[in-house]
């Protein structure tokens, strides 16, 4: 770290409290964050580390409507629960504070009220969607239609979730509001706006003065660049809304602060909230002090809220005021990370709860295995057979392997006390010098944020010392030559203690329990990363008792959790209709099965249940109107093959005549699927 700073400011994201975290998010952002406030910690430097729940926004406030709660309900849940989750993974923030409450909700009034009053806000009308039933104006997500570009049925009022456009509720082909199902009116609203582009170039200037020296990530600086590219909006800072940050303005009572503009200013809140537990003023030497070094770690899809928008907020606080606030001096982004090859999925079941998974399995062993497969510079994976051969192979083999042969030698060959250092021999020089120049490796990777190259580095550290104990063949010496075995048990036992220090950022439950095999858990040995290299156990200092750092998890234990993968999007056994009474094979023939063709598709009007189709029938082209509205939409079958009952008496459904029928399966859980060819085939040919 540059020396001119005095105090390192660290913020994670503030995750939504509308779900439970998840692998994703651990790796993402929390993971990379706690080991590098762990290391800023051990190395001495005055570090705070902030983080709370996201406790606003709208899908919170859909939530809780789904749920018939309110949304103060949901978001008491999920911070109860993360807050629990992140303490079972060894988190370890100074502060974990929420949104909801007054504090924060008078630190995100004062920053709006600071803008509006230097005349930075615009105030702008503008047409939005109202639900006269309701009575109240539509966010984006509450309002659903057609896709004017791919005409989806189901498009959302931001975003067509099938063809990718994004969208204005207005643009949206027959909306509807979700909360009534009632057709909005367009209604005149008024909003305050965030001038973005008035703060481009010095944003340009900011992001153009941060490099990959100062281990800022290409990655992190191209999505800026990009932004920069397209030339920055004005971005609306209020929203009609009840749940959230209430606009501190005369004819604003009904309104509250966007999300993202409350949310950013959740790390100042939480840190004033750590302050007034102590009593003190001290969050203004982190936040108003420009010696304060300020990383923020986030996931890749929040890079323009930290990059762009929270700096530009806080540039224009600092224009007009004498306080002023220090801008992210890096916002180290992880990419995404996947599970066993997919995307983490809820409805699918795909993904592991955290929470189970820590019941189960060792906490740092899950730091460990994913502090390996960081999606650093681009998404990786987690696979249950990765965290095995990790925790198997490494964690026990290695490291646990270690601690456990070097303590019980000395336990049954010295009493249990730390044996003499006699003179040094070369190979005890060598590994003396590898463990006095480790914490420097590693703290240079953890400074640059490349966290997977430390964890390595420090388990490459452990696989010395094995071969260090190995080539020096203490249970030989014990007899042949006694000092040399002294020397070589003592040099093991200093590297025990170097290894507790520089897995402690990674692994801090076993760092704990190792201090305890070396009975150093009362602080009176030094424990700082500076002195990891150093020889501080003393002779005759007595150890505590040998333990088992790592059982290995069996084959069976991880093909269990991949057989429960998915299981809820697995089909289950569902109960079979009875069979009909047997036909006889002339009874069959009499039924002209043809394969067909869909031209084209659409809804019939005023019908929740029927499609209309043109399909070809090879001689002939046919209407057919099927009862599969609820099924397909009409653009999912456009082009597919069918199987039609082609000498069905023709009939009217609501209007429209159908010649034919559509053969589809259904079972009794009420899944219906159309009825296809395996391969290509004419259309018109017979199915017999
Ligand atoms: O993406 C998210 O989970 C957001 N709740 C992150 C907010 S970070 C900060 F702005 F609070
Ligand atoms: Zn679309």
């Amino acid at each position: 770290m540059d020396k001119s700073y005095k105090r390192i400011l660290i913020t994670a994201a503030l995750p939504y409290a509308n779900g439970k975290i998840h692998l994703g998010h651990l790796a993402g952002a929390y993971l990379p964050a706690d080991i590098y406030a762990r290391y800023q910690r051990s190395k001495r430097r005055d570090v705070i580390f902030m983080c709370g729940s996201d406790e606003h926004g709208v899908p919170i406030t859909i939530t809780a409507e789904n749920e018939k709660t309110t949304p103060q309900a949901i978001v008491d849940r999920y911070h109860a629960m993360n807050k629990a989750v992140f303490e079972k993974f060894g988190m370890s923030f100074d502060n974990y504070s929420r949104t909801s409450l007054p504090l924060h909700h008078q630190t995100a009034q004062e920053f709006f009220v600071k803008l509006h009053a230097a005349g930075i806000l615009k105030e702008k009308v503008e047409k939005q969607l109202y639900d006269e039933k309701a009575g109240m104006f539509l966010p984006d997500r509450y309002v659903e239609g057609t896709c004017p570009s791919c005409s989806n049925l189901e498009a959302r009022g931001d975003q067509c979730e099938k063809c990718g456009t994004f969208l204005n509720p207005l643009d949206l082909l027959n909306p509807k509001s979700k909360i009534t199902g009632e057709t909005p009116v367009v209604r005149e609203t008024s909003h305050w706006y965030f001038p973005l582009g008035d703060y481009q170039k010095r944003l340009e200037e900011y992001i153009a003065n941060r490099n990959e020296q100062e281990g800022w990530k290409e990655n992190v600086l191209n999505y800026c660049r990009s932004w920069f590219n397209e030339g920055l909006q004005d971005r609306a800072v209020t929203r009609d809304l009840q749940w959230g940050v209430r606009v501190p303005l005369k004819g604003y009572e009904d309104k509250v602060l966007y999300v993202w503009f409350d949310a950013v200013l959740g790390y100042i809140s939480s840190t004033k909230e750590w302050a007034q537990k102590q009593s003190n003023e001290k969050w203004k030497n982190y936040w108003l002090d420009d010696n304060t070094k300020y990383v923020a770690f986030i996931g890749k899809d929040n890079v323009v809220f930290h990059c762009i928008v929270f700096p530009a907020m806080l540039m224009a606080w600092n224009d007009n005021s004498n306080e002023k606030y220090v801008l992210p001096g890096n916002v180290p982004a992880n990419e995404f990370l996947n599970f066993e090859g997919q995307k983490f999925s809820k409805s699918r079941g795909w993904g592991i709860d955290v929470d189970e998974f820590l019941e189960k399995y060792s906490p740092d062993s899950l730091r460990y295995a994913l502090a390996l497969n960081l999606p650093e510079l681009r998404d990786s994976d987690f696979y249950w057979k990765d965290f095995q051969a990790r925790h198997n192979n490494e964690l026990a083999d290695i490291l646990g392997n270690y601690v456990n042969r070097v303590i019980t030698f000395v336990h049954k060959n010295f009493n249990g006390k730390v044996p003499k250092l006699h003179q040094l021999s070369d190979l005890d020089n060598i590994f003396i010098n590898e463990l006095k120049q480790k914490s420097g490796i590693i703290g240079g990777l953890i400074e640059r944020y490349k966290f997977r190259e430390a964890v390595l580095e420090t388990m490459n550290l452990a696989r010395s010392a094995n071969k260090y104990f190995n080539d020096s063949e203490p249970w030989k010496t014990h007899k042949q030559n006694p000092e040399q075995c002294t020397t070589t048990l003592n040099i093991c036992l200093q590297a025990v203690r170097s290894l507790a220090v520089l897995f402690e950022p990674v692994l801090p439950f076993t760092t704990q329990r190792i201090k305890k095999i070396l009975n150093i858990d009362n602080d009176k040995i030094d424990f700082s990363w500076d002195g990891a290299g150093n020889l501080e156990l003393k002779e005759g200092h007595m150890l505590g008792n040998p333990e088992i750092l790592f059982s290995k998890i069996e084959d069976e234990v991880i093909q269990k959790e991949l057989d429960n993968l998915g299981a809820v999007s697995k089909p289950t056994a569902l109960p079979v209709e009875e069979l009909k009474p047997l036909i006889s094979i002339d009874d069959f023939k009499k039924v002209d099965l043809r394969v067909a063709t869909v031209l084209s598709c659409e809804k019939v009007a005023k019908s929740d249940k029927l499609l209309k189709l043109q399909v070809s029938i090879g001689l002939e082209q046919r209407q057919l109107v099927a009862g599969i509205a609820q099924h397909y939409k009409p653009e999912d079958l456009v082009g597919k093959k069918i199987i039609v009952v082609a000498n069905l008496q023709p009939a009217k459904l609501m209007g429209n005549e159908s010649k034919g029928m559509l053969l589809a399966a259904s079972d009794t859980s009420g899944k219906l699927v159309f009825v296809t060819t395996s391969e290509d085939i004419a259309d018109g040919a017979i199915v017999k």
